[in-house]
């Protein structure tokens, strides 16, 4: 389905009869990380949307944008199987028509982080077109990534601000076998990096340990993160600890937080976090705490 007319055509009936939409945004080159949100959406609503837009908007980098994996036959197919009812697949000028003027910003939240290195046009574009996608679709529960928490954090706020009448849902981190967790851009990662970006998941692993061993200082726990990357030969762009609903730094692990990193792996720049539990035990049994594999539920 190409166009907002026929879309809204066709949820109209599902929509009068009191039944529930879900909507999955997503930017396609479908993954097992999208495939889990689209059958939340499947065990929870009654019609499901799965939207795919390569959204010019948030990338920031024209060459990213250019290489962005794109495969919509493929992810037609994985949709449908997964539970998708439809898919919207706009082209960019059904988004944007000529005289498009808005968008949406989320001050504070889209300045850190991502927004730093990203810069504003970044969540700028996210907001924009996510607001468009539930005007669009209307739906009654849209489902996010925890993948991306700071694109959750900020779409919350976002949602709450502007009074949406949908309900947010966020969905845990699908992961690789080793912990790699799942992105469109590790398509790109070739030979020894793809080995290389497991210093992202790693990282949030020896911190969620040395967490779970008593550790709360902020930067006992953010060095820890940031050797786990280095031992990999990896430069995190920013390792981070900060609240899960307003991202602002943390002093210390008192309640539950956000571990967020970021780093270039050649030219791929992936993103990865765990939310970090304060634990009762000392911090001097740290030493004692033997290392673990990997899982795949490794930050569920
Ligand atoms: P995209 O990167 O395609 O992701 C679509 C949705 O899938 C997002 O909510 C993202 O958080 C989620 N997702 C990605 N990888 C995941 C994983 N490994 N486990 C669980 N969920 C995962 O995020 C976007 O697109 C765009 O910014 C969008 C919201 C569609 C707006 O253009």
């Amino acid at each position: 389905m190409r166009a907002v007319d026929e879309l809204r055509l066709a949820l109209a009936p599902t929509r009068r009869d009191g039944r529930t939409i879900g909507l999955v945004p997503t930017m396609g080159a479908l993954h097992d990380g999208h495939l889990s949100l689209i059958g939340r959406a499947r065990r929870e609503c009654d019609l499901v949307v799965v939207s795919l837009f390569v959204n010019p908007a948030q990338f920031d980098e024209r060459a990213d944008l250019e290489r962005y994996p794109r495969s919509e036959r493929r992810d037609a197919e994985l949709a449908a199987g997964a539970g998708a009812d439809v898919l919207f697949a706009p082209p960019v000028e059904e988004v944007y028509a000529p005289g498009f003027a808005t968008a949406v910003e989320v001050r504070g939240l889209s300045d850190r982080l991502e927004g730093a290195v990203r810069g504003a046009e970044h969540f700028r574009g996210v907001c924009t077109i996510v607001a468009k996608l539930l005007g669009m679709a209307l739906p009654d529960i849209a489902y996010f990534g925890q993948k991306d928490a700071q694109q959750l954090a900020v779409i919350r706020r976002m949602v709450a601000d502007l009074n949406l009448p949908v309900r947010v849902q966020a969905c845990p981190t699908v992961r690789e076998p080793d912990g790699l967790a799942m992105s469109s851009r590790n398509a790109h990662l070739a030979g020894e990096q793809r080995t290389r970006a497991l210093a992202l998941s790693q990282s949030l692993q020896a911190a969620a340990r040395a967490a779970a061993a008593g550790e709360r200082s902020r930067e006992a726990l953010l060095e820890t993160a940031r050797t786990a990357m280095h031992e990999r030969g990896v430069e995190p762009e920013y390792v981070e600890l900060a609240d899960p609903d307003t991202l602002a730094p943390c002093d210390e692990l008192a309640h539950e937080a956000l571990l967020l990193v970021a780093a270039r792996i050649g030219e791929t720049r992936l993103i990865d976090n765990a939310l970090l539990r304060p634990a009762f035990a000392p911090a001097s049994a740290l030493r004692a705490l033997p290392r673990q594999p990997h899982s795949r539920k490794a930050f569920a």
